[in-house]
């Protein structure tokens, strides 16, 4: 993408004075302010509804501003050389001397980092004097946005200036890995375990619900699109939408597909917004059709067994 050097000026601007810009990156678009501020991050919160004890991530645009913030390992250098920047989010020990808000951490004394791909969001990352604390771009337990037009559709005019960068080839959020102790997996996501594995040559745990955010065995509401959802669907019900992998020779009204040929990371990319699409030709709810269960189809099933919460409230 061509890069608008006022729009990324603009932005810089308002971010400058301690307010609130949506940012494109390749997984969703993030809603951002500067990590250092605690008025600029009280606003994240405020504009998406977000409970104060679910702690940001934080963006960076290289080690080197990192290391004002964080502890760095082996494990995280591995990990850094090969995927980064890309969709993976560290969890590491945050320093003592760290200038990052109280509200970005809920004060935990761990920080998530991540190093976005987007060309437009690493020029504006490389201008500033700060690093962007941004949750995914969307109100809270919702679907995330993956271009301007979700973020306008879920903000209207609340939030000053939306950086457009098109739209986010990844589709699904970044891949969360804990790495203050042993490495675990905290949340499945654009990048696949298995990569992540070979990286470290080592199998890596899974811990998918946090405790201390939720109870145990208990899994939140989120990514949903404000419909019912069933899941592993033979045949949908009268009125029922149906969500396939694969587009099927005979085409039906209510048939969404996320891939032509049943490519996993194409599903991935047009999860959200076909999630979206359902909800506005007005479905009332939503099956899903059986989605393998390996590399980014376990993200894709994580994500709509969540949004599939929806049916408990
Ligand atoms: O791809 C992404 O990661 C996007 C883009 C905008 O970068 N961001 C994103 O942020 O998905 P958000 O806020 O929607 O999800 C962040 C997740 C939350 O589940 C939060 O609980 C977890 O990261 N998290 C943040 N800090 C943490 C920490 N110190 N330890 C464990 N989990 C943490
Ligand atoms: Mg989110």
């Amino acid at each position: 993408m061509k890069i608008n050097l006022s729009n990324i000026k603009k932005a810089k601007n308002i971010l400058d004075n301690q307010d609130c810009v949506a940012i494109p990156t390749e997984t969703v678009y993030g809603l951002a302010a500067n990590a250092y501020s605690n008025k600029g991050v009280k606003k994240i919160f405020k504009l998406k509804k977000r409970p104060q004890n679910n702690p940001l991530i934080v963006h960076y645009h290289s080690i080197n501003d990192l290391t004002k913030d964080c502890e760095i390992n082996s494990d995280f250098l591995k990990l850094f050389k090969k995927f980064s920047p890309g969709p993976i989010t560290y969890v590491l020990n945050l320093k003592k001397t760290s200038k990052i808000s109280n509200n970005v951490t809920n004060k935990k004394n761990t920080l998530a980092v991540r190093f976005p791909k987007h060309n437009l969001t690493r020029k504006l990352l490389k201008l500033l004097k700060y690093p962007l604390a941004a949750p995914s771009a969307n109100i809270s337990t919702k679907v995330s946005s993956v271009c301007y037009q979700d973020v306008k559709e879920d903000f209207g005019n609340k939030i000053k200036f939306i950086l457009d960068g098109g739209r986010s080839q990844v589709g699904v959020e970044s891949t969360i890995i804990s790495l203050v102790n042993k490495p675990k997996i905290l949340r499945l996501g654009g990048l696949k375990v298995l990569d992540i594995e070979n990286c470290l040559n080592k199998k890596l745990s899974l811990k998918l619900n946090s405790k201390k955010i939720f109870s145990p065995g208990q899994m939140k509401l989120h990514y949903s699109p404000g419909i019912p959802i069933r899941l592993n669907v033979k045949k949908p019900n009268k009125n029922e939408a149906y969500l396939l992998l694969k587009k099927k020779k005979e085409h039906k009204d209510f048939y969404y597909y996320l891939s032509k040929k049943g490519d996993l990371k194409e599903a991935a990319k047009n999860l959200y917004s076909t999630l979206r699409k359902i909800k506005k030709d007005n479905f009332k709810s939503l099956a899903v059709e059986k989605i393998k269960n390996h590399g980014l189809g376990k993200t894709i099933n994580d994500r709509l067994l969540r949004a599939s919460k929806f049916n408990e409230q």
